[in-house]
């Protein structure tokens, strides 16, 4: 068989097909609770410095799936490099999160350039041929972007806040200005996705992480509208590419979302109820999560609670088991391992 044909059980899922063992990753698994991740973070000035780095980046990469065999593995990169691809300067300071100059005024929006700056992120592409040179054939290559909403918040306001309000307000009172930066965003993270699927990644996931803010118009507009267009943009130049959505939150909008917008699957924040994620989400499309980050934190028999409990609920139908958001950096190694272990009866 040639690397091309081998059985890659998370593809599968994507393409609609159960798994009897569900296919299992999680999200940031390349990050500070490895040791191996610290270590070689030890030796770049920062996560963007990593993210352009191949050799490093193809390493940590690649990192969880020689310690925990994960079915897939996510390229090392970050959301914000589309905002450094963009001229805006991005910093990630120890201990404080991202760092980026406001966009807040709209005439900072229409100074922005119209596409991306593709050499800025060469190296991330050189990234994903590395990876695949020494990636398992049944391991499933993930590239992602964040939602174009998601950026803009990080954008506008220049840091994370607890609900992006600046954002929320500038879509308010500056409409066409927002709308512009949107447009921008959708184009950039379109031509950043092909870019990765034409370096061979396998699928790639849009993570909108704050799409759980928006107010109900609202997330017509900016969550669901320009993530229709993305996807759009995305299979225009590659037919048939597999893409996971991931609209944290959303909450009362996720059916709307899972309705309109054409992703191959969606994955599930750890407060989505387990009936409704079969009944009405399963349904209609393959499903990934939804492990509360704190339960796996917590580890014992909480852990075992809330996983038989997903397991029991989705593992009937497509399903990729994942966290509900991103593991957290205090997390132990031995709670991985637990889990893996439940989720695969060994
Ligand atoms: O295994 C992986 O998933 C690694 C690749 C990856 C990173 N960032 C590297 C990174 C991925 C998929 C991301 C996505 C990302 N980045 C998101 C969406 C998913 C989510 O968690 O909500 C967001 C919102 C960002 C923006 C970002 N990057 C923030 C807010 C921070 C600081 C806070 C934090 O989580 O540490 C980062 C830094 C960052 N990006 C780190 C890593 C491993 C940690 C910093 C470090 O190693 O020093």
């Amino acid at each position: 068989m040639t690397a091309e044909t081998v059985h890659k059980p998370l593809r599968q899922v994507l393409d609609g097909r159960r798994q009897a063992i569900p296919p299992v990753w999680l999200m940031r698994q390349a990050g500070r609770y490895l040791p191996e991740y610290q270590a070689v973070r030890r030796t770049v000035g920062s996560v963007l410095d990593l993210c352009f780095t191949p050799k490093l980046a193809a390493e940590v990469t690649l990192q969880p799936i020689r310690r925990f065999g994960f079915d897939a593995a996510i390229l090392f990169s970050d959301i914000l490099v589309i905002p450094h691809a963009l001229g805006r300067s991005v910093r990630f300071n120890k201990g404080e999160g991202p760092q980026l100059e406001p966009l807040n005024d709209p005439r900072l929006v229409a100074s922005l350039p119209g596409e991306i700056d593709q050499a800025v992120l060469a190296p991330i592409y050189n990234t994903v041929e590395l990876v695949k040179l020494a990636l398992p054939a049944d391991v499933t290559f993930l590239g992602f972007c964040g939602g174009p909403w998601t950026v803009a918040t990080y954008m506008v306001a220049g840091q994370s806040t607890p609900d992006q309000a600046p954002a929320r307000l500038f879509a308010y009172s500056q409409p066409d200005a927002f709308s512009r930066l949107i447009d921008v965003l959708v184009e950039a993270s379109a031509d950043y996705l092909i870019r990765q699927l034409a370096a061979g990644v396998d699928a790639v996931q849009i993570f909108d992480t704050w799409a759980g803010v928006l107010a109900a118009d609202e997330f017509e507009r900016w969550c669901i509208a320009p993530t229709q267009r993305l996807v759009a943009s995305v299979r225009r130049a590659v037919p048939g590419a597999k893409i996971i959505g991931f609209p944290r939150g959303a909450g009362s909008n996720l059916l709307r979302y899972v309705e309109q917008v054409a992703v191959d699957a969606i994955g599930l924040d750890w407060t989505v109820q387990l009936d409704f994620a079969r009944e009405e989400i399963q349904r209609r499309r393959p499903v990934q999560g939804n492990l509360d980050p704190l339960a796996l934190r917590a580890g014992g028999p909480a852990l075992d609670r809330s996983i038989d409990a997903i397991m029991t609920a989705l593992a009937g139908g497509p399903f990729i088991f994942n966290l509900g958001h991103g593991i957290l950096p205090d997390t132990p190694i031995a709670h991985v391992e637990q889990m893996l272990k439940r989720v695969r009866g060994g």
